[in-house]
C-alpha cells in the first residue's frame, strides 16, 4: 500500500492509512473506526452551518460548506476516515426529480417516478449536474491534507428506486413493491438506468479524489428472498462491474452495505466487494464464517448504544471487537473496520462519539498484544 496518493499532480502524503489497510485485510496496529452519518445533526456546529446555508441541499451543494461539515467530526474525534458530506439522493435529483429536504422532515421528490411515461423518460444524468459533488471531493481532499482517507458513496440502484417511486421515505414501500410485482419490466428499466448512473457517479468521485467508495443499500432488507437477488443484488453487481478498482496505481476499496442483508451475506460476498458493511443484527464471527476470508467486514454497533453512558459504550464496543476475533486470536485479526450498524442518531451526545472512538482504539490495540487482559 503506497503511503503517497497523488491528486491532480499534487502529492498528499497519507498520514493514517489504517482504514485502507483494514479494507484490504492488511495488518493494522488497531481497529480503525469511522461512523455512518458522522457529520450530522447530533453536532451543534452542523446545525449552525445548516442554519447558515438555509437548507440541506444548500449545505451539500456549496463546496466550502460541504468541506467544513465533512471536517467537523474529524476536528473533534480521531476518526480513521472521512466521508464526503452529501446525500444518496443527489443522483435522482440530477435526473430531474426535484429533491427537497424540509427541516425536521425526510427527503421529498416533486416528480416521483410512478408510471410508464416517467420511467421511459429516465436517463443517466449528465455528470455536469453533479459537478458540485466532485468539486466537494477535491476540496475535502485538500482540506484533509493526508490526515485520513476520504470515502465517496452512492445509494444502491434499488435504494434509490425506493425513493424515486415512493417520492419520499416510506413505512411499507407499497408503491415501489407494487410496481416491482405488477410491472417488473418497468422496475428493471429504472434499476438499469440507476446502476449505470451510480457507476459513472462513483467513478467521477474516484477521479476527483475519493480513496474508497461505499454503496448504501439501505432498503435491500425490505425485499423478499428471491426479489432481493433479482432487484437489488443483481444491480449492485452491475455497478461493481463498472466501477474502477484502482486509480493512479492505488487500490480503491469498495464497500457494500445492505441494511437487513444478514441472511444473504454469502451472496453479497460472491460479488467480491472488498468490504461488507453489517447492521447490528449480525454476529461478526458468524458473518466471517459465511463470507470467507477474502472480504473485510465493517460494523456493527447498534447506534442506540451511543444513547447510554460511558461504561456501557465501552462494554458494548468491546463486545463487537471480541465478536470479530476472540482475544486469544486477536493478534492476527485483520479486516475489521469498526462502525455503527446504521447512522449516528441525532439524539446522540457528541462526547459519546469521543468515548466510542477512544475505546475502539485503546481496546483493539490491547487485544493485539498477546496475552494481554482486556479489561475495560
Ligand atoms: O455519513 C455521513 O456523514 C455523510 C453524509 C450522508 C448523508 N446522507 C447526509 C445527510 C450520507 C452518507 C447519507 C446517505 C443517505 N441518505 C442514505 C444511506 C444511509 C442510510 O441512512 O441508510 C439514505 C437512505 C439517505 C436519504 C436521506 N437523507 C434521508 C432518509 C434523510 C432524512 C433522514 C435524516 O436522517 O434526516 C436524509 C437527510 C440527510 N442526509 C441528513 C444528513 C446529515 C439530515 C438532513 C438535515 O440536516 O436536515
Amino acid at each position: 500500500m503506497p503511503l503517497f496518493a497523488t491528486m491532480q499532480g499534487m502529492i498528499a502524503p497519507l498520514h493514517n492509512d489504517t482504514f485502507l489497510r483494514a479494507c484490504l485485510r492488511q495488518p493494522t496496529a488497531y481497529t480503525p473506526v469511522w461512523l455512518m452519518r458522522q457529520a450530522g445533526r447530533y453536532l451543534p456546529e452542523y446545525r449552525a452551518a445548516r442554519a447558515k446555508a438555509g437548507s440541506f441541499m444548500a449545505l451539500a451543494s456549496n463546496t466550502d460548506f460541504a468541506t467544513e461539515v465533512t471536517m467537523q467530526p474529524l476536528d473533534r474525534f480521531p476518526l480513521d476516515a472521512a466521508i464526503l458530506f452529501s446525500d444518496i439522493l443527489t443522483v435522482p435529483d440530477a435526473m430531474g426529480l426535484g429533491l427537497s429536504f424540509a427541516l425536521g422532515e425526510g427527503p421529498r421528490f416533486a416528480r416521483p417516478v410512478r408510471d410508464e411515461a416517467a420511467v421511459a423518460k429516465l436517463e443517466v444524468p449528465d455528470m455536469a449536474k453533479l459537478r458540485y459533488v466532485f468539486d466537494a471531493v477535491a476540496s475535502i481532499r485538500k482540506a484533509l491534507n493526508g490526515r485520513v482517507p476520504l470515502i465517496g458513496f452512492s445509494g444502491s440502484p434499488w435504494t434509490l428506486a425506493c425513493y424515486m417511486v415512493e417520492g419520499a421515505g416510506s413505512d411499507d414501500y407499497h408503491l415501489v413493491k407494487s410496481l416491482l410485482y405488477s410491472r417488473p419490466d418497468l422496475m428493471h428499466r429504472v434499476l438499469t438506468v440507476n446502476a449505470d448512473a451510480v457507476a459513472v457517479y462513483l467513478n467521477s468521485q474516484i477521479e476527483a479524489g475519493a480513496q474508497a467508495v461505499m454503496i448504501f443499500d439501505s432498503w435491500g432488507g425490505v425485499l423478499a428472498d428471491g426479489a432481493f437477488q433479482q432487484f437489488s443484488l443483481a444491480y449492485t453487481q452491475r455497478v461493481l462491474q463498472q466501477v474502477r478498482t484502482e486509480y493512479e496505481g492505488t487500490r480503491v476499496p469498495r464497500i457494500v452495505f445492505t441494511k437487513g442483508g444478514g441472511l444473504w451475506l454469502d451472496e453479497i460476498a460472491a460479488l467480491q466487494p472488498d468490504v461488507i458493511g453489517l447492521d447490528w443484527t449480525v454476529n461478526l464471527a458468524k458473518a466471517r464464517e459465511s463470507v470467507g476470508a477474502h472480504v473485510a467486514l465493517q460494523g456493527n454497533l447498534d447506534p442506540a448504544v451511543l444513547l447510554a453512558g460511558t461504561a456501557q459504550i465501552e462494554a458494548q464496543a468491546l463486545k463487537v471487537l471480541e465478536s470479530f476475533a476472540a482475544p486469544d486470536q486477536a493478534s492476527d485479526a485483520t479486516g475489521h473496520i469498526f462502525n455503527l450498524g446504521h447512522g449516528v442518531s441525532q439524539r446522540t451526545a457528541p462526547e459519546n462519539v469521543g468515548v466510542l472512538v477512544e475505546a475502539v482504539h485503546r481496546l483493539s490495540r490491547r487485544m493485539r498484544t498477546p496475552n494481554a487482559s482486556v479489561l475495560v
